[in-house]
């Protein structure tokens, strides 16, 4: 599984990206807004520092606005996938890039039934909101895994991206049911590093090797 980083902050992906495990970025306007700078610059700053997909979401909601802003996002650099809502001008806008060779990832999916129709119009990937869906009593990582089977079933190469993941229990399950990606805030890719074993394993092994040193 690939892991992206879910973040506008530069300084974030300049971390994650020094430890070396993440693929590619994904952005989206509340993201870019924490940052308190401007989507162009941001995502040409993260694009000089991953080398891997780095999804900027459009604002307009009419498909000839997402594609007018697609276009000028699509040249800040090679490695961007725009963003489109599952709308039906999204869908109708995700044809267009697809069309054009232009990588998409449709965001805000909520159900297989939205994930199918963005993988016919060629999405290169679907983002299945799994924290947000748990936030309101659904199983988030069941759709995940109906996803999964929905496009294993018809061949469907879209790219299933589990997003909004709020935790590490999130990226196992994510893991067990198959997701291509997940997008993981940089809070809960340092959290996944840990285990309180590790820590008093590790510290076992520190004592027992300064008394053997002391007794030498
Ligand atoms: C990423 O592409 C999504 O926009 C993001 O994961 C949403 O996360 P949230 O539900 O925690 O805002």
């Amino acid at each position: 599984m690939e892991i992206f980083l879910d973040t506008g902050i530069v300084d974030e992906v300049r971390e994650a990206s020094m430890m070396g495990v993440i693929d590619g970025v994904t952005t989206n306007p509340s993201l870019i807004a924490k940052s308190g700078r401007g989507q162009d610059e941001v995502i040409k700053e993260i694009a000089s520092i991953v080398d891997g997909p780095i999804s900027a979401e459009v604002i307009a909601t009419d498909w000839e606005g997402m594609i007018k802003e697609g276009k000028e996002l699509a040249k800040i650099h090679d490695n961007v996938v725009i963003k489109v809502p599952m709308t039906e001008d999204g869908i109708k806008a995700c044809k267009w890039f697809s069309d054009n060779n232009i990588k998409t990832n449709v965001t805000l999916v909520f159900s297989p039934n939205q994930a199918f129709l963005a993988a016919k119009n060629g999405a290169t990937y679907v983002s299945p909101f799994v924290g947000r869906l748990d936030d309101v009593g659904h199983d988030g990582m069941a759709i995940i895994d109906e996803i999964r089977t929905v496009f294993d079933n018809y061949g469907y190469t879209t790219k299933i991206l589990a997003a909004s993941i709020r935790h590490s229990t999130h990226v196992r399950d994510s893991l067990m049911v198959g997701a291509d990606v997940a997008t993981i805030p940089f809070k809960v890719l340092k959290s996944l590093f840990k285990h309180p074993l590790t820590d008093v394993g590790l510290a076992n092994f520190i004592a027992d090797y300064n008394k053997a040193n002391k007794k030498a």
